[in-house]
């Protein structure tokens, strides 16, 4: 995969893999038995291995708790049907990870750590890679601000971590989603196409908010007017009207989902008219509302492609089509699982086998 760095293993004397039941996975509860972390300090990274996934010692002072100098990444690793595990564009969440890193004014972090240590650390713990419908090993690679120190400067140290766990779908059943029209997530020259921690925590509340009304997830609108459409809280969020495949364009306010990009490149595979541009409100609901608008589904690695049965605007709901009735959304969460798993030709080369 990359340039492999030496890095030593020491591996856990109790592997809980035992104890984990395969066929109930919940995102994100159990993780797997070990993990990668290296420190950086006096400008490089050093001291990169491989331990039994644990606790860590930190100081209450350190900067990444108080200033949220925090990034991270989320990608999967895939059991193929011929029993090898694969990881899925690893070299996209490397570039991205280091674009937030860049962005929180965090040192990058070097091919032969995090792709060198990803690919050991899969391959360390690649029995915990479940097979069964819907069922992957989630990645996640994070970086933090270690200095401690109570003062605002970027810090001179950081931890690289990555961690795994073995998960199923992150939405079971299609959601109910509401526009948010107060909050913001992003503004111009913001943070919003960087992966830092902030910018999750800053959903928290209106989510909630939306979960009380009866919604599971928010769709964020511009920071300005309000009047057109971003991502939601978890991913990005992708139309189908009248046989074309519409979502808002990437740029500073919205986060570069690579999921988002592999289906765009599968739909303009297949011939299918792919729009990247602004969506206002009132297009999406004149859209539902006239029948143009026939799937709606958000994008994003732990949703992988999560159907939206309803919108809710200004207190009244919008509802899509009957699911069983489309037709792009299943086809392309079908065609990603094929590649994932090995049953479709890996024509665009995403999978890299550990
Ligand atoms: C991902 O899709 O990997 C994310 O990081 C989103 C998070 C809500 C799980």
């Amino acid at each position: 995969m990359t340039d492999i760095l030496e890095i030593p293993i020491l591996k856990t004397a109790h592997s809980r893999l035992s104890e984990v039941d395969f066929d109930n996975l919940q995102f994100g509860k159990v993780m797997s038995d070990h993990m990668l972390i290296a420190e950086y300090e006096n400008g490089e990274w050093e001291n990169a291995r491989i331990v039994p996934y644990g606790e860590l010692g930190l100081l209450p002072a350190i900067s990444a708790l108080h200033y949220g100098q925090a990034i991270f990444e989320g990608m999967k690793a895939y059991r193929m049907e011929n029993g090898e595990v694969a990881i899925f564009r690893p070299q996209a969440n490397f570039d991205r990870f280091n674009l937030s890193a860049e962005r929180m004014c965090m040192p990058a972090v070097p091919a032969d750590i995090f792709m060198g240590g990803l690919e050991q650390l899969i391959k360390l713990d690649s029995a915990w890679a479940p097979t069964g419908a819907g069922n992957s090993l989630y990645i996640r690679p994070f970086m933090f601000a270690t200095d401690a120190f109570v003062g605002i400067r970027p810090s001179e140290r950081y931890t690289f971590i990555i961690f795994t766990c073995p998960v199923n779908s992150y939405y079971a059943a299609p959601l109910r989603v509401k526009v948010e029209t107060h909050y913001t997530r992003a503004a111009q020259g913001g943070t919003g196409f960087a992966k830092c921690a902030g910018n999750y925590a800053g959903a928290l509340l209106p989510t909630k908010l939306a979960n009380a009304e009866g919604y599971q997830q928010i769709l964020w609108t511009d920071a300005e007017t309000h009047t057109h459409l971003e991502e939601s809280g978890t991913m990005n969020i992708m139309l189908v009207k009248e046989g074309k495949l519409i979502t808002p364009k990437t740029a500073d306010t919205v986060l570069k989902g690579i999921t988002r990009d592999s289906i765009i490149t599968l739909a303009k595979s297949w011939g299918i008219p792919v729009e990247e541009r602004t969506i206002t409100l009132t297009e999406l609901v004149e859209g539902i509302q006239q029948g143009t608008i026939t799937e709606a589904f958000g994008a994003g690695t732990a949703a992988v492609v999560a159907p939206i049965a309803t919108i809710g605007y200004e207190g009244t709901d919008y509802h899509l089509p009957e699911v069983s009735t489309w037709t792009v959304a299943p086809k392309i969460k079908e065609a990603l699982n094929a590649i994932r798993i090995g049953t479709a030709p890996d024509t665009f080369d995403w999978m890299v086998t550990v």
